[in-house]
């Protein structure tokens, strides 16, 4: 089903990020490892998410709803998973199905991974080699692909590795099967990644060590440790407050505050791009969340200029580019983003996806191996096309809040995959006010 965005004169409001998309896989995953109950508010009820807590059900926690956003966990602990007797099915969820790989790996159990179409056609070498090296074994496609059979071993054995790609979700896998390895498993990343599983396994009472060096940063963990239950308050989603700070940053008048939204230096990326390129970005400290520092964001229509994204910021922003996409479009001048060849295997080739969704309406842009140059409309994107989504969240959002600044609207092919990741988008955009309908133009 089509839905376009109508451009409108003004945004205004605020809104209160949703929970965290990946600090919710993490809190239930390591609620169903740990001994005891653990409770988790704030959880996002995105598909994915609750994906992932069916997972670990059939994998032998027990996971309840409790209220909104209130989750209660009773861990396996100890005693380990259970041998699932059903697929694990994780739906468009690269990072449940990548992290549970590394929890499945340390266990006697066998467990066929299956997702939808476009996760199953997203590389799990990436993960399967380490974890083959530590001494699982697999059946898949020779593309290393969904669907795909793990057979996991309780005497796994510890490894040193360098992914050669920068990757929270393979340092995570790896981690969490150093859990349950013999001796002590390192990663060392050239380019550190978001940090949530490290500190969350610290919260649950496991040791995790971690040294920065540079923009490197290597993390490692001693096998046998247990995990004790937790109270766990997931913050607020930056890559969700992102669509809503562009929103405002495009407009014409208005300003959004988004409130509790977690600053990590792992994850703000976008905004301070967008700082480059003149976006006012406020921030005011609210306290803390799960060992992470909270703040309310206020973002005001602005004039943006086109710039060149420093490399050294890709990691930190490699979920926002496509909506990074929409900011170059509407500035003035030329914006190139470079050494973001991961956007090739994200949940769609977000390289061609952006650079289809901008062309389609009437902005010119330059597809690179690694990247994208993007000439901007100086405020005047022209609009009136129709954006192929190819099923992923971020191409969809990312083009109707484009829909919304430009000179005709904007449509998309299929809404019905944000709820992956921002069940509450087109409610929180409605009352921002835009003008977002179910059809085509
Ligand atoms: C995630 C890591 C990132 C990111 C994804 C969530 C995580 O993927 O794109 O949306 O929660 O660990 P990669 O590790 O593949 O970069």
């Amino acid at each position: 089903m089509a839905w376009t965005s109508h451009p409108v004169a003004k945004i205004a409001g605020t809104i209160r990020a949703p929970g965290d998309k990946s600090c919710s896989h993490r809190a239930l995953i390591l609620g169903g490892l740990a001994n005891g109950i653990s409770e988790i508010s704030g959880l996002l009820e995105g598909e994915d998410v609750l994906n992932t807590g069916h997972v670990m059900a059939a994998l032998g926690a027990k996971v309840e709803r409790l209220g909104d956003g209130l989750w209660q966990v009773e861990g396996v602990g100890d005693a380990g998973l259970k041998q699932p007797s059903i697929d694990l099915e994780f739906g468009n969820s690269g990072t449940g199905s990548r992290l549970i790989m590394g929890v499945v790996a340390g266990h006697d159990i066998k467990a066929r991974f299956v997702g939808d179409e476009s996760l199953s056609g997203r590389p799990m070498g990436r993960v399967l080699d380490p974890l083959s090296e530590m001494g699982i074994k697999y059946t898949a496609d020779d593309g290393k692909t969904m669907p795909l059979t793990l057979e996991g071993r309780s005497d796994l054995s510890s490894i040193e590795y360098t992914p050669p790609h920068a990757s929270a979700q393979v340092k995570s896998c790896i981690l969490l099967a150093g859990l349950r390895a013999n001796g002590e498993t390192i990663v060392h990343e050239s380019r550190m990644t978001r940090d949530h599983s490290e500190k969350m396994l610290r919260g649950f009472g496991v040791e995790v060590r971690s040294k920065r060096n540079g923009a490197g940063n290597t993390v490692s963990i001693e096998g046998g440790q247990s995990l004790t239950a937790q109270e766990t308050r997931v913050p607020g989603d930056p890559s969700s407050a992102a669509f809503l700070a562009a929103t405002a940053m495009i407009s014409k008048s208005g300003g959004v505050l988004v409130e509790g939204v977690m600053s990590n230096e792992t994850r703000d990326g976008f905004f301070r791009a967008a700082a480059l390129m003149g976006a006012h970005v406020g921030a005011e400290d609210v306290g803390d969340a799960c060992g992470e520092r909270l703040i309310d964001m206020s973002f005001e229509s602005a004039e943006l200029i086109g710039k060149q994204i420093p490399i050294e910021l890709v990691p930190s922003m490699i979920d926002e580019f496509p909506i990074l996409a929409v900011l170059a479009a509407q500035a003035k001048g030329i914006t190139v983003v470079k050494g973001a060849s991961e956007l090739r295997v994200k949940e769609s080739d977000r390289i061609s996806a952006v650079v289809n969704m901008l062309r389609v309406n009437g902005v010119e842009v330059e597809e690179t191996e690694d990247g994208f140059i993007v000439t901007g409309c100086n405020g005047a994107i022209p609009g009136g096309g129709m954006v192929e989504t190819h099923h992923d969240h971020r191409i969809a959002m990312s083009a109707l809040v484009m829909g919304t600044a430009s000179q005709q609207p904007v449509s998309i092919d299929d809404a019905s995959m944000i709820a992956t990741s921002y069940p509450d988008f087109m409610d929180h955009m409605a009352s921002l006010g835009a003008d977002i309908r179910e059809g085509g133009q």
